[in-house]
């Protein structure tokens, strides 16, 4: 067989694998490296000079940076939506978290992107946190398509010695941290980031690479630990950042930072798997920061409006980045508008997984968009609805609907600014900084130069166009508890002009939208009553399932991918 006739043999092969999503050794890696309560200002690849985030960064410059990507603005439903692809109003997940002792979590009936992946030969691996309910035993991780978890089931724990403790309640203070099902996995003393960091590292060494990974490193950085002892980071992390005087900030940043060397780390122990060649990398925070108010991180989403658990972009835009070689196109800034529900479909056709047909997902395949860098598609999200706690909000391309709010508004402001003066000095070799990362020494690193880093830091760094005051005229102020509200993005990423008394009628055809989806969603599976059988002193001191039932359904988990 000549050349030419075998490389147009393999790339049948190839092809045909593909189409068929048969297990194939040349099925992609897809890892996940999931952040909890990042802010969008708290990478450094957005623009701001006092938490430096060299490896994230060089992560983002050499892949594609995901400058408008939208996720649900709290924990459990944005973990819902990454995993089954659907709205949170389509698995009843939309209103608020699972907390330790309610029994409900994320229906069992929806197949997660794990069951999916290891249906296509996926060895399938969570580590950290869940968050998705585990009350009953068949909740859990390991039973919904995870192969392995090592890591925890709430929304929060010590960073040290991993308990969580309900400060609400009379219950004792219960470890929530496990191998599998298994308890005694506590590794006490460890930092959280480290612990997890440590793990990815050994499934990745481990990893018969004869099989395609999925994994999830889903870190409890930078939420917030027990409210008894909220801010925790290494003193070594922390001191690296004298210039922040603030000392919340100043521990948030040294979480931020352990963060940022564990995804070094990380992607270092793909390369030296010779896994990286054939691995998408994805990295995101599940929403916004708290800068105020409950779990506050002391989180910047600067310059956008809001935060966490709030209808607005500063809860509602994560710090996001792809990289993956093969992304044809990468070192871009990606403007489309995409959202957590895409990455089911968006991954399982990068992976060459067809999936069933039955799925009902409400996510779209962003692939060949990223991939070959195309022009912008036009996109509606429903990023909010929430008719227990009565606000919704709706996007149709750069037009936003907003009704009602969280906290009777107290977090609508502009939080989160931070002082010029605080800049980081290392920032004067920022650029050399993110060439000598850990990160950009593994990925292949030639193209990026200084100059392309500010170029597309300066594409990825946002502003409000206007800050002139006359958005405190009263024509556009906003009271969304006591009526919509309606923004232009494009002129006011930043929503300081509600335009809904200039235009009540494309208000109004965005309200529809919003009633439109209010017909297809099912109700809120919350059960906000707290079961009193969740103690941990009934439990040898660990939160675990106070229900022992195992479905039929789940054991076999099965999808038949013909
Ligand atoms: C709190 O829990 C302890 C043991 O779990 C119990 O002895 C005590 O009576 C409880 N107190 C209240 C106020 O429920
Ligand atoms: C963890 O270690 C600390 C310090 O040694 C100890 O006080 C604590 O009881 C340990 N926690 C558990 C759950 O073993
Ligand atoms: C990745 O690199 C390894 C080691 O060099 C090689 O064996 C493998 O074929 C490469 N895979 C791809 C998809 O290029
Ligand atoms: C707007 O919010 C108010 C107050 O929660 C509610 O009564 C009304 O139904 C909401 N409208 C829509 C379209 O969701
Ligand atoms: C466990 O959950 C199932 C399904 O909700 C329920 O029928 C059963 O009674 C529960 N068992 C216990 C011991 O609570």
């Amino acid at each position: 067989m000549s050349l030419w006739h075998l490389s147009a043999f393999l790339s049948i092969i190839l092809s045909f694998s593909h189409v068929t999503g048969l297990t194939h050794p040349t099925n992609p890696n897809i890892i996940i490296i999931l952040i909890d309560d990042l802010g969008f200002n708290d990478v450094s690849f957005h623009g701001s000079n006092q938490i430096l985030t060299p490896n994230i960064d060089a992560f983002a410059y050499n892949g594609v940076i995901l400058n408008r990507y939208y996720v649900p603005n709290l924990c459990t439903p944005s973990r819902a939506a990454l995993l089954t692809g659907k709205y949170p109003i389509h698995t009843g997940m939309q209103h608020f978290v699972q907390i330790p002792d309610e029994p409900w979590g994320l229906p069992l009936g929806h197949r997660l992107m794990p069951q999916l992946f290891r249906d296509a030969g996926y060895s399938t691996q969570l580590i950290g946190k869940w968050h998705l309910g585990f009350w009953r035993k068949d909740q859990t991780p390991t039973l919904r398509g995870f192969d392995h978890h090592y890591g925890y089931y709430n929304g929060y724990i010590d960073y040290y010695d991993h308990t969580h403790y309900m400060m609400s309640k009379n219950y004792t203070a219960g470890v929530d941290f496990r191998q599998d099902l298994k308890r005694g996995y506590l590794e006490n003393g460890t930092y959280a980031t480290e612990a997890f960091t440590a793990e990815a590292v050994r499934v990745i060494e481990h990893h018969d690479t004869e099989r395609p990974l999925f994994m999830i490193l889903s870190h409890l950085a930078v939420h917030t630990g027990n409210e008894n002892n909220p801010m925790q980071a290494p003193l070594e992390e922390v001191n690296k950042f004298p210039h922040i005087i603030n000392t919340k900030r100043r521990t948030y940043a040294g979480m931020v930072s352990s963060l940022d060397k564990s995804v070094g780390q990380t992607i270092r122990a793909l390369s030296v798997r010779s896994m990286l060649n054939n691995s998408i990398v994805l990295l995101y925070s599940d929403n916004g920061a708290p800068t105020l108010g409950i779990h506050s991180n002391a989180g910047s989403n600067h310059p956008f409006r809001g935060q966490k658990e709030s209808p607005w972009e500063g809860g509602l835009r994560s710090a996001g980045a792809i990289w993956s070689p093969l992304l044809k196109n990468r070192n871009y800034v990606s403007n489309q508008i995409i959202h957590a529900i895409d990455w089911l479909p968006t991954l399982a056709a990068a992976a060459g997984i067809v999936l069933p047909k039955n799925l009902h997902l409400d996510g779209v395949n962003m692939w060949p968009t990223l991939k070959d860098n195309l022009e912008p598609q036009s996109r509606s999200l429903l990023h909010v609805l929430d008719d227990v706690f009565g606000y919704s909000s709706f996007m149709q391309d750069n037009l936003k609907y907003v009704n009602g709010s969280r906290f009777e508004g107290r977090f609508d402001s502009w939080l989160g600014d931070l002082y010029a003066g605080e800049d980081d000095p290392l920032v004067a070799d920022y650029e050399k900084l993110v060439i000598s990362s850990d990160v950009n020494q593994v990925l292949d690193t030639d193209t990026l130069t200084e100059g392309r880093i500010q170029y597309l830091r300066g594409l990825a760094t946002n502003s409000c166009p206007s800050n002139k005051e006359d958005h405190k005229q009263s024509i556009y102020r906003c009271q969304p508890l006591k009526a919509p509200c309606y923004f232009d993005l494009d002129n006011d990423p930043c929503e300081r002009y509600n335009l809904a008394n200039l235009y009540p009628s494309k208000l109004q055809l965005l309200e529809n939208k919003v009633n439109n989806f209010r017909l297809s969603a099912i109700k809120s599976s919350r059960i906000p009553i707290p079961d009193l059988r969740a103690n941990p002193a009934l439990h040898g001191d660990y939160w675990e399932w106070w229900n022992d039932t195992v479905t039929e359904k789940v054991t076999n988990g099965a999808v038949n991918l013909k």
